[in-house]
């Protein structure tokens, strides 16, 4: 296990690199994908590239699942699932709030049933590296993080995000609209993998998403997790694609009942 994910920090830290150093040139779109507005650079294509060669290489039995179109069937039982450049939004407007998020799961590339076993999420602007290994803890930098502890819903800060379709974001948008006035605040980073992470580090009480990829949270839920924070899906299923919310266990617990009356699964 150690070596594995020592594998995936070393290839998250310079697939970074590469895209700091593409974002330092400057960054145009390349093509839009399933709206207007969903784009991908030739950097997010270029990054891809680069951690699938470098993962082909070490572990060439491994399957890959990547945002940017890879979806190699392996035959070892393990995954690798990467975001090249989660907040690709932030990227071409240079926010500094977009990281490459590799995540490696063990059974079906489905989130419903994968166990993650590593997780890496590195800021590329600033460098910042959140990790986790499976019953191993969660740190930033190499330093151990914890969520932040219990508060009420009345003072919790919590992150969200919003999908590229219009209809659906409006539909998200009236969700926030209901949530906002129990909740100290809301923000919307624009990375996701990044609201996990500000999560597991106590920057945020809590992240909740409905319709997240898987790339979007292999690597930040298992950090989550192990930095003592809980994931839940609607009602009772499985955290994943339909709505995924991370959260200090109580914490979760309150929003949860808080958002019960809400419309979540018309969204
Ligand atoms: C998006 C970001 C965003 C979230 C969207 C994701 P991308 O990923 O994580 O914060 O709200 O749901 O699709 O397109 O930047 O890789």
């Amino acid at each position: 296990m150690r070596e594995l994910h020592d594998l995936n920090v070393s290839i998250a830290v310079e697939a970074a690199e590469l895209a700091r150093a593409r974002r330092r040139v400057g960054v145009a779109v390349a093509a839009s994908k399933s709206s207007l507005v969903d784009i991908v650079t030739e950097a997010d294509r270029e990054v891809e590239r680069l951690v699938v060669e470098r993962l082909r290489a070490a572990r060439p039995d491994d399957g890959i699942l990547g945002e940017e179109g890879t979806s190699i069937a392996g035959t070892s039982g393990l995954t690798w699932v990467i975001d090249p450049i989660d907040g690709t939004v932030n990227y071409l407007y240079d926010i500094p709030a977009y990281a490459v998020s590799i995540g490696l799961v063990e059974g079906d590339p489905d989130p419903a049933t994968w166990q993650p076993l590593s997780g890496v999420v590195v800021n590329a602007a600033s460098g910042e590296r959140f990790e986790a290994t499976r019953g191993g803890g969660a740190t930033l930098d190499g330093r151990p993080i914890r969520v932040a502890d219990a508060v009420p819903a009345a003072t919790a800060l919590v992150g969200t995000g919003f999908g590229y379709d219009a209809a659906r974001r409006q539909r998200q948008a009236a969700i926030v609209q209901e949530l906002i006035g129990s909740v100290r605040d809301i923000r919307r980073i624009g990375a996701a993998a990044l609201d996990l992470a500000n999560v597991a580090s106590g920057r945020l009480n809590a992240y909740f998403e409905i319709g997240l990829q898987p790339w979007d949270f292999a690597a930040g839920a298992l950090i989550v997790e192990e930095a003592g924070g809980s994931l839940h899906g609607w009602q009772g299923e499985a955290p994943g694609s339909r709505f995924l919310l991370a959260a200090h266990p109580q914490v979760a617990a309150e929003i949860l009942e808080l958002m019960a009356p809400l419309p979540v699964e018309g969204v």
